[in-house]
């Protein structure tokens, strides 16, 4: 059973998502308070994000392995109901604990990832599935987080790159967008849906509901149109 996909994001008022361009701003707090009114049992971001926001570009600590390790999903032991998703098809993320606040981790895998990073990840309780053997299939993951874990909402949190993984492959349900009131201007800063060179078709939203936040944010709410 596929979790409902609401993507919850920041942008500025030209669709960029580089916060930290912006000065100094109480913009991660209204991130934070409006994505929990969602009462959302996962979040999932991409590697570029966690490894800026949560690890910090450290690098995993991996050791020899004796034999080879079967490419089989591991749901690690974990406390609680709630899950942070980490996009990490290479293996690249070095976690220091299994959990990023009460959130238990789960990696989306590749099967081209090494022995020896599964073996760290089940070392440190990090719970993983794979997505595919050398491209992540979306679809086949949200199955598998619907299946193995209690994840029937999750929140997709960026990067734009991710974001645009998703949608392009129709697994968007909602956008919640907190429009923050400043043009940043830089092309070199992902725009909330970012799908390349050859991107699919554009995707149409239709307006569910708009409100004021503070600091002169407007919180917009969208679903996507389906075709009648
Ligand atoms: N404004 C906001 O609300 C908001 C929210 C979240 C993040 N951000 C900011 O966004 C920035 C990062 O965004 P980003 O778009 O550059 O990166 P991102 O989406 O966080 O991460 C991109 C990486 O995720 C993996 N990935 C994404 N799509 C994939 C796919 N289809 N198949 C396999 N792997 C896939 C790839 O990792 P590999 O390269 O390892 O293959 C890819 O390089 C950060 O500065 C962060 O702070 C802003």
């Amino acid at each position: 059973m596929k979790p409902r996909v609401i993507c919850h994001m920041m942008s500025s008022l030209d669709g960029r998502t580089i916060l930290k361009r912006w000065g100094h701003a109480p913009n991660t707090q209204a991130y934070e308070a409006t994505a929990a009114t969602y009462e959302a049992d996962a979040w999932m971001c991409g590697r570029v994000t966690m490894e800026t926001d949560f690890t910090k570009g450290r690098a995993p600590d991996l050791q020899p392995v004796s034999a080879p390790l079967d490419r089989a999903d591991f749901v690690a032991d974990y406390t609680g109901g709630s899950f942070a998703i980490a996009v990490d098809a290479h293996g690249k993320l070095g976690w220091q604990s299994a959990y990023i606040d009460d959130d238990h981790i789960i990696a989306v895998l590749s099967e081209q990832v090494s022995d020896e990073y599964l073996a760290y990840l089940q070392r440190q309780g990090v719970s993983y599935l794979f997505g595919g053997r050398t491209e992540i299939d979306f679809a086949h993951v949200l199955d598998k987080l619907g299946a193995l874990f209690p994840i029937r909402t999750l929140l997709l949190e960026g990067g734009g790159h991710l974001n645009g993984s998703l949608l392009r492959a129709g697994l968007v349900d909602e956008l919640s967008l907190l429009l923050y009131p400043v043009v940043d201007g830089a092309a070199s800063s992902a725009a909330v849906f970012e799908q390349g060179d050859a991107p699919g078709p554009a995707t149409r939203f239709e307006l569910l509901s708009q409100e004021p936040r503070e600091h002169g944010v407007l919180w917009g709410r969208y679903r996507v149109a389906r075709p009648e």
